[in-house]
């Protein structure tokens, strides 16, 4: 059946659609209803139904045969070591560690905070807690203590699982260190934390809460794997709203991992057997959804790398893996392309690899440039394919879904939307909009399977968050345009997300930092184009009025601070203070203008501005800043 096929199939029929991706999981007990619609907007998947995703993702791939396949292809450039593990050493791992979490008093519900770089137990962190039906919540290593406090406050875990210490390619991460001093600063304590114990920097446990690894895993008793209803919280996983408190996203069991299954054969194209990278990170959503659940609920070999596109050793490194390890099809965010591109514009280290196996390649987190998309393309002679999504779907948005009918590619566009989403470009008035016009992008309620079910203890702010701008939508935030054949073309959030090497982040929270500086009146954080990462946050401050120390001082103290309170990942580097911010004559900051001018471009001037002469200095402003960099 070709896409439009499919696509008009999901919405005219989408309980029957969905039941039928459903019948390829494994369920303990059948589902009542399909799509349970009593109490909008909290729709729930596959109601009265049961299951266990680490059942589906694991142990029945053992049961079908599938046991002495790799499920987990660990390549770590960064150690110099590699590890294949097979499902059936897999469910052995898993098995353990959840009973080791039985033994810690983690039942069914409770919340699991995961606090880990790139390693196998990672996953076998977060595969031991779905295996009991315990919540897990993974955490970036990139965050700071103050980020890591925060969600320990939101999720209120019973037990953290972390590794000793990450790796990047300049420095050892402290993680635990870091995980004292979160644990210090949050109300709630957890009653215990596991700790893998990495040779690069083992930590100092505390008695009484901290358990290696090790003493407790091995000698644990392996643990059964506990169904669930279809609605039970698979995981909380944290992302940036527009304030400092991140959003909680909620995903469901059942759901998920129709929507998993489904988008592995028909939006990747992968059959079980086949190998699937995802060089993103597990404290992110694709690292969710496609380095953790997807690939294993296909019975595909997974690919789980520990280092960078570039400096690992060299921008060879992603055909070292896809050479190496067989990879079929690659998942990676733009950035990645662009660091290999800027080291290796002829792309001379490929020659020293046979790719041969290598089919196709997918690109989403931010949007992807067509002259990267058009480099990779001609570098890599295959398939090169844009998709859209985000962490409260879980899963892609738009695509060009492979599985189902190649479409045109047009660069610059993530295709058209994947079946199952209703998308639509709605005007001010809440009216959808002809094609070419730009807009709010929305999804029609119910969102399909695997989009969240809530925010984490906060169903008042889902609904404010996301439900309320328009009747019956969901808001995703991005705004753009759908073309005469349906294509969609994302230009820009309409909130205080930026993206920065593929990583969400919000300028608000940013602004909430630098706002508690003892010198600081008023700040503004805008995202500035920037060539490998897409976007960078600056920082624009005004002083108190008796601040009498040196302005060079307090930024350089402000590019500390953020990097403190929120962690190395948001790249924030430059703040420059200003005498005064562009605001309305009500008041209102006119960030989208010094975006514009900071990124070179043209811009109107602004009818409400109330004093146009701060638009000079601004400009001054921002190219010493520039001067600089
Ligand atoms: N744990 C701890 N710190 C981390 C981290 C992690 N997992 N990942 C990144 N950081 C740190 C980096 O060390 C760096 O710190 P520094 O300021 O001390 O140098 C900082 O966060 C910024 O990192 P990053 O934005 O990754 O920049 P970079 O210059 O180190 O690397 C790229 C640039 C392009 C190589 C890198 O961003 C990359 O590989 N991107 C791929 C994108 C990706 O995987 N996105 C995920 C969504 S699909
Ligand atoms: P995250 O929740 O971290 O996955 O970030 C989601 C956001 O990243 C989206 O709302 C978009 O703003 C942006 N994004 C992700 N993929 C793309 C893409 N292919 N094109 C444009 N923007 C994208």
């Amino acid at each position: 059946m070709s896409y439009r096929e499919i696509y008009q199939r999901s919405m005219a029929d989408p309980q029957g659609f969905w039941a039928e991706a459903a019948n390829a999981l494994h369920w303990d007990r059948p589902w009542q209803q399909v799509l349970d619609q009593s109490n909008p907007p909290f729709y729930r998947w596959f109601a009265g139904g049961h299951l266990n995703t680490c059942y589906n993702a694991v142990d029945r791939h053992v049961e079908s045969g599938r046991g002495e396949q790799a499920a987990i292809i660990y390549d770590s450039p960064v150690t110099a070591s590699q590890e294949t593990i097979s499902y059936r050493q897999l469910q052995q791992r898993v098995a353990q560690f959840a009973g080791a979490l039985r033994k810690l008093g983690v039942t069914t519900g409770d919340r699991v905070i995961i606090y880990m770089p790139m390693v196998p137990e990672a996953l076998v962190a977060m595969l031991g807690c779905a295996r009991i039906g315990a919540i897990h919540s993974v955490v970036f290593g990139g965050f700071s203590a103050r980020e890591l406090a925060t969600r320990i406050d939101d999720a209120q875990p019973k037990l953290i699982v972390a590794g000793s210490c990450g790796i990047e390619p300049n420095r050892i991460v402290h993680y635990k260190p870091l995980l004292d001093a979160a644990i210090e600063q949050a109300e709630h304590t957890p009653e215990h934390c596991i700790i893998l114990q990495r040779p690069q920097e083992p930590g100092t446990l505390i008695a009484g809460r901290d358990v290696e690894w090790h003493a407790i895993v091995d000698s644990a008793e392996p643990a059964a794997c506990v169904p669930v209803e279809s609605s039970h919280p698979l995981y909380i996983l944290y992302t940036s709203g527009t304030t400092g408190q991140p959003k909680g996203v909620v995903r469901d069991t059942g759901g998920h991992a129709v929507a998993m299954q489904w988008s592995m054969a028909n939006v990747y194209g992968v059959q079980p057997g086949e190998v699937f990278w995802a060089a993103s990170d597990v404290g992110w959503v694709v690292g969710h959804s496609y380095i953790c659940y997807g690939p294993l609920l296909q019975g595909c070999t997974t690919v789980l790398y520990e280092g960078k596109p570039v400096g690992t050793p060299d921008p060879g490194a992603f055909w070292r893996v896809i050479a190496e390890h067989g990879v079929d099809v690659m998942f990676t965010a733009p950035t990645a392309f662009r660091a290999i591109k800027r080291e290796d514009p002829e792309a001379t280290h490929l020659a020293r690899y046979d790719l041969s196996r290598f089919r196709t390649l997918f690109l989403a987190g931010e949007r992807c440039d067509p002259p990267t998309l058009q480099w990779a393309q001609e570098k890599l002679q295959v398939p090169v394919i844009d998709h859209w999504w985000q962490t409260e779907t879980g899963w892609a948005i738009a695509a060009n879904c492979m599985g189902i009918e190649a479409l045109p590619v047009k660069p610059g566009s993530p295709s058209c939307a994947v079946p199952g989403y209703d998308v639509q470009v709605l005007g001010d008035d809440n009216q959808p909009l002809p094609a070419g016009a730009i807009g709010r992008i929305m999804i029609r309620l119910p969102l399909p399977p695997s989009g969240l079910l809530t925010l984490w203890g906060n169903d008042q702010r889902y609904v404010s968050a996301y439900l309320s701008a328009a009747p019956g939508y969901y808001l995703t935030g991005d705004a753009g345009y759908k073309d005469e054949d349906g294509y969609l073309w994302i230009m820009s959030r309409i909130d205080d997300i930026i993206n920065v090497s593929g990583h969400r982040l919000s300028t608000g929270a940013m602004e909430e930092v630098l706002a508690a500086h003892p010198d600081v009146a008023e700040c503004a954080v805008i995202g500035v184009a920037d060539d490998l990462k897409g976007e960078v946050p600056l920082g624009l401050v005004v002083l108190k009025a008796g601040a009498v120390r040196d302005a060079a001082a307090i930024e350089r103290e402000l590019v500390v601070l953020v990097r403190e309170r929120i962690g190395p990942v948001a790249c924030f580097r430059h703040a420059v203070v200003v005498k005064r911010l562009p605001k309305t004559r009500s008041g209102k900051i006119l960030r989208g203008v010094m975006r514009k001018i900071a990124d070179h471009q043209p811009y109107a001037m602004p009818a409400t501005i109330d004093d146009p002469a701060i638009l000079d200095e601004i400009s001054t402003a921002l190219g010493t800043v520039q001067a600089v960099s």
